[in-house]
């Protein structure tokens, strides 16, 4: 091989961080070997104490990576059979790099998706915490960001409390099925030593949520397929478009036009040549980073469309994609946590640091853009106009306000009752915000008491989470 070649080939420089799930998987090979019988009780004792001669090698930065052995596996296995001589060669009876490496993907993504997944809960607390404190804060709603309706801002948080919990839904749901085994299928087609792949998969806790070891049930498709790490992405990728989507509130609401919140300095930077800038690169950045993610999910759908069973070396190109998307996904996470509910001092316990609301802007927003206009329709379909005849009324009266540049609740009673007679005094209830707000009453309807229900529902889940 050409140095350029072995350059081209190895993949020793980006899967060395494999390497824990690697040795995991090596030593309950190796113990169920030997407990079928295949590798002596000797052999299995030296494997055991080379690999943890070699964890403690990488764990100090000792082991000394070579890009002439290719990959993660052939270094380790190279070092071990440098430290205790035949018993290391042994170590690879029954087995090929074909199923170790889909083995040793799967249980380092296995155990990143939980922390994914607690992320995502984090992430919801911090969530659930700012909107605890804004239940009475209104601003508008928005269809085709025109102003539509008031809403509760709690209302808007729990909108993305909803999202991030069916995210981690996902990735648990992921998770049941990457935890479950390849190693036994060797190259392609299992082996002829009398293996026990159950045991192995107990060993390694790839096991279902019953406790019933989870085993790949066909040779083939255990070594090619990477339908997990795909899974993984698109999870991931629906993930960031729901990051992005607050991206995209979050920067609105901070420019001036807006002016509905502040994200705190330690998120934000200033401008080299506008002295007043304060630019929210943070939520920027993760949504420019959301397309980085599905970017990665698009490259591993095209790494597998064309490969004819079984493995093929494309496959090699699955790592770089995933780690990075779980990088990302982990460093966002946890970076929007903070941007949102700030940092909590180990000593007071108190958060500061996130989010500031400036509720008076949010309310006068809400006030501008006649968002309770279908509260006067429902108020006439109440006094029996048919909701179709109640809806021309009040776009007539939306007309009439604007022309006049006055806000609906600023017409006086004589100016109302012009567009219909039943229109009476009490007509001022339904036009305030408040009044419209605590009028949406429905299952999921952003009136306080309905908000309140939902927050107490999420933090009964997240408590037990
Ligand atoms: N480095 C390889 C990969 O990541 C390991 C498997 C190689 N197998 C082989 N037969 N060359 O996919």
């Amino acid at each position: 091989m050409s140095e350029l070649v072995q350059r081209y080939t190895a993949s020793v420089f980006f899967d060395q961080r494999l390497w824990r799930a690697d040795i995991q998987g090596s030593l309950a090979h190796a113990q169920m070997l030997c407990e079928c019988g295949i590798l002596s009780g000797d052999d299995f004792a030296a494997i055991k104490n080379g690999m943890q001669h070699i964890t403690a090698e990488i764990e100090s930065g000792a082991f000394e990576w070579k890009l002439a052995l290719e990959d993660v596996h052939l270094n380790i296995e190279a070092r071990l059979t440098q430290l205790i001589g035949d018993a290391g060669k042994r170590l690879h009876t029954a087995r090929s790099r074909n199923d170790q490496v889909a083995t040793d993907v799967r249980l380092w993504l296995s155990a990143e998706i939980e922390l994914i997944t607690q992320l995502l809960v984090e992430l919801q607390r911090a969530l659930l915490s700012l909107a605890e404190k804004n239940i009475d804060v209104i601003l508008p709603g928005f269809t085709h960001l025109q102003v539509a309706q008031p809403v509760s801002f709690a209302h808007h948080l729990l909108a993305y409390i909803e999202m991030f919990s069916r995210d981690a839904a996902r990735m648990q749901e992921i998770k049941a099925r990457t935890n479950t085994l390849p190693l036994g299928a060797a190259a392609l087609a299992g082996t002829s030593y009398p293996i026990n792949r159950t045991r192995v998969a107990e060993l390694l806790g790839m096991v279902n949520a019953m406790g019933e070891p989870q085993v790949c049930q066909n040779s083939l498709d255990a070594v090619s397929d990477r339908d997990f790490a795909i899974e993984f992405t698109s999870a991931s990728s629906l993930l960031m478009v729901h990051i992005s989507r607050m991206s995209e509130e979050l920067i609105l609401w901070m420019s001036q036009n807006f002016a509905f919140i502040q994200i705190a300095d330690r998120f934000t930077t200033g401008s080299s040549i506008m002295p007043q800038k304060k630019n929210p690169d943070v939520p920027e950045l993760a949504r420019g980073k959301t397309g980085r993610v599905v970017g990665h999910l698009m490259g591993l759908l095209m790494l597998m469309k064309a490969q004819p069973l079984a493995y093929n070396k494309d496959n090699q190109e699955d790592k770089e994609p995933l780690f990075d998307t779980v990088d990302t996904v982990k460093d966002t996470l946890r970076i929007f946590a903070q941007m949102i509910a700030g940092e909590k001092d180990p000593s007071t316990g108190l958060f500061s640091g996130g989010l500031t609301i400036h509720k008076e802007a949010m309310q006068s927003a809400a006030l501008k853009g006649y968002a309770t206009a279908t509260d006067l329709a429902d108020y006439l379909v109440k006094k029996g106009l048919p909701f179709r005849d109640a809806h021309e009324t009040v776009a007539l009266a939306v007309k009439h306000s604007l022309r006049e540049g006055l806000e609906l609740s600023a017409l006086t009673l004589e100016q109302l009752q012009s567009f219909h007679p039943s229109i009476q005094a009490d007509v001022y209830d339904v036009l305030s915000l408040e009044g419209s707000l605590h009028s949406r009453t429905s299952l999921g309807g952003t009136a306080p008491a309905q908000i309140k229900a939902q927050i107490q529902r999420h933090t009964l889940r997240l408590q037990k989470e």
